[in-house]
């Protein structure tokens, strides 16, 4: 089980160190051990805070996004060595917004991934459908195309380190989340997907989180599906107690 906050562009630098603060205190208190793995996405901005704060912890922690290219002329850019050469793990990549608000295609997030996994980054690809595309009964087809496009050139050495997100567009931030049997339904589909292409082991050890108004009420129903391997959680990752709780229910 995976538990990752994605706290978008929110938290000035105070407060996301209270936030490291206060989750690392909470599970401290607990007394048991995390046995779920738990990775924050901060700002980029503030990646060395969390490499600070989580260093020798429990917690992981990783970038919202990357550039494709190395190095170069690209003005407000951070590429794939930068974020390695600051520990960082982890990476989001296509995320609904950045597809929505930056113009992310399929073929430049294919690109991204390439990036990451030449930086021994982990790429959490993020597909899935918008509410027209669900109303029309294309969502299967749309995200079909999303993995087809950019996982299905990966070689399989590549593609047994990427970590899928589903976040069907009309769950997140809207308070709208999947039921668990719609959440259930995309991730067999997505396995199925990996496993006609890559074989049943690729697929059965594929990580694929559920991401999209998840938080502390629905999040076991969510969990306890047998295809969901934890969540993408944004707006309630946001407040320690909440993120725990929802931790607590991967646990
Ligand atoms: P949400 O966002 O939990 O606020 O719906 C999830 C995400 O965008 O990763």
């Amino acid at each position: 089980m995976i538990v990752a906050g994605n706290w978008k562009m929110n938290k000035d630098f105070q407060q996301a160190e209270e936030l490291i603060i206060d989750l690392l205190e909470l599970i401290e208190e607990s007394g048991k051990p995390l046995n779920t793995e738990v990775i924050l996405f901060p700002p980029s901005i503030y990646l060395e805070l969390a490499g600070d704060l989580v260093h020798e912890t429990a917690l992981y922690f990783g970038a919202q996004n990357v550039s494709q290219f190395e190095y170069g002329a690209y003005t407000g850019e951070v590429s794939a060595p930068m974020l390695r050469s600051m520990g960082v793990d982890y990476c989001l990549v296509g995320h609904s917004e950045r597809r929505k608000y930056f113009g992310e295609t399929d073929a430049l997030l294919s690109e991204k991934i390439r990036a990451c996994l030449k930086n021994d980054i982990i790429p959490v690809y993020c597909c899935g459908e918008s509410l027209s595309d669900r109303e029309a009964g294309k969502h299967t087809k749309v995200v079909r195309k999303q993995l087809e496009e950019a996982l299905f050139n990966l070689d399989v050495s590549d593609i047994s380190k990427v970590i899928i997100a589903y976040e069907p567009v009309w769950a997140i931030g809207t308070g709208v989340n999947a039921t668990p049997a719609q959440a259930q339904e995309m991730h067999d589909f997505i396995r199925k997907q990996i496993g006609e292409k890559f074989g049943r082991t690729m697929a059965d050890d594929k990580i694929i989180l559920y991401g999209g108004s998840c938080n502390s009420k629905n999040a076991a129903d969510i969990f306890a599906q047998p295809d969901v391997d934890g969540g993408l959680i944004g707006g309630a990752s946001l407040d320690a107690a909440e993120f725990y709780s929802i931790i607590q229910a991967a646990r």
